[in-house]
């Protein structure tokens, strides 16, 4: 086994699951690609004292971050449509007009799977920069089999070359295609019996979206994409209550969902749901910054109840054209009233979390996988308080340094 330490870290160490303490003077032990011990550099067991070391400079070293929402492959952009936005137009009343998500539609059927990797890849670049060591992306802009399928082979291909985590979701279920105009549940068929499982087939789909909303689809029509997502063994997942309140996310955590997103208008009496089904609560300001919304998501009640709270970029061409999770972070705080820690929390464990993967990322524990970052900072609060700065000084990914070599 090769042993590497990471010495004179100031580390950020998970207590009770949810609380951060910090831990200064750390060393964290990497065996081949997974963490082997953790502890103050004095307590540092004799077995691992002659490894390679790095010294870390007394900063601050976080779990690898992840970003567990994201659309980032797709073709084309919306610049214009923000400019009409900009002049009073409504993002809903753009997509009943055939904008929005179905002009990203347009866009990527049109582009090769070649043409939607190099598209997308400057965009996994920025996220990657920030620290980023696991993303999710969601296939949604192809609405046919094929084009869906493709995405999410370009999120593949994408990742690979980037060395970078990846999650997959099927997400068929986004928006109606003009082709099924009028015959919503026609499309939602399709969905159940043909693209959903031939993208599975097909090996790219780690889990199921849908967009329960009133541009899109009915939670009637959202459960449908669930019992075939769950009849194939593939977990669910549910863009709820963006927009106005519709009841996907309470449908979604009583199906057992790893996580419901946006949640703007779910109400404070609806949380506890949340928490009796363990459904983690994925929170986007990007999108809600970018379509000025006003109603906050009911973080008061999301704390009382325990509900874990993630925070993603939601990285997409429409809604929150974002690509920076120090962005989000600091809007987390900002705009919804979230603490840098929790901030932190929510690109770590609780994004890990999120795609049910917190046995193996999103904290600093033995036998995790070493995915870390190392950041130019001398206290967590910095990464939220920053805008426009990346203190990102550089990330193990499975135990390897990526990028520029060792930071100095
Ligand atoms: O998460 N809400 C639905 N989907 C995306 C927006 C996609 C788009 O506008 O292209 C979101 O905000
Ligand atoms: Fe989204």
């Amino acid at each position: 086994m090769y042993i590497q330490l990471l010495q004179n870290a100031l580390l950020t160490r998970l207590v009770d699951g949810n609380d951060y303490h910090l831990l200064p003077d750390a060393t964290v032990v990497i065996g081949d690609d997974r963490i082997a011990w953790v502890g103050p550099d004095a307590d540092l067991p004799d077995r691992y004292r002659g490894a390679d070391r790095l010294d870390c400079g007394g900063r601050l070293l976080t779990p690898g971050l992840i970003d567990c929402h994201t659309h980032l492959v797709y073709g084309g952009n919306r610049a214009g449509e923000f400019e009409r936005r900009l002049q009073g137009e409504d993002y809903g009343e753009i997509a009943r007009q055939g904008g929005g998500i179905m002009a990203t539609v347009r866009a990527t059927r049109s582009a090769t799977t070649e043409d939607l990797v190099m598209q997308s890849r400057p965009r996994l670049g920025a996220l990657v920069s920030e620290g980023v060591t696991t993303v999710e992306i969601k296939s949604g802009y192809g609405l046919e089999r094929d084009t869906e399928i493709r995405m999410l082979e370009a999120a593949g291909r994408l990742c690979r070359e980037a060395g970078v985590r990846c999650q997959r979701t099927f997400l068929g279920a986004h928006a109606l295609p003009p082709e099924f105009f009028g015959r919503a549940d026609d499309y939602i068929a399709l969905v159940c019996d043909d693209m959903l499982p031939a993208a599975a087939a097909a090996g790219v789909v780690d889990a199921v979206d849908a967009f329960c909303e009133h541009i899109a689809f009915s939670v009637a029509q959202t459960e449908r994409v669930f019992d075939r997502a769950q009849g194939l063994g593939l977990p669910v997942k549910c863009h709820a209550e963006q927009l106005s309140h519709m009841g996907g996310a309470v449908m979604s955590a009583s199906r057992g969902a790893l996580s419901v997103d946006h949640i703007e208008y779910l109400p404070a009496e609806s949380v506890g749901s949340l928490a009796e089904a363990n459904t983690v609560a994925v929170l986007l300001p990007g999108a809600f910054y970018i379509l000025k919304e006003r109603q906050l998501p009911p973080v008061a009640a999301l704390r009382e109840h325990g509900v874990p709270i993630a925070l993603a970029t939601d990285a997409n061409p429409g809604s929150s054209p974002v690509f920076s999770p120090l962005l989000i972070m600091n809007m987390g705080c900002t705009l919804f009233g979230l603490t840098p820690l929790e901030a932190l929390a929510g690109f770590t464990i609780n994004a890990a979390r999120a795609l049910g993967l917190a046995d193996r990322i999103g904290s600093i524990e033995p036998g995790k996988a070493a995915d870390l970052a190392l950041w130019n900072c001398g206290h967590p609060a910095e990464l939220s308080y920053h805008v426009g700065l990346n203190s990102c000084a550089g990330v193990v990914q499975g135990g390897q340094w990526r990028g520029g070599g060792p930071p100095a």
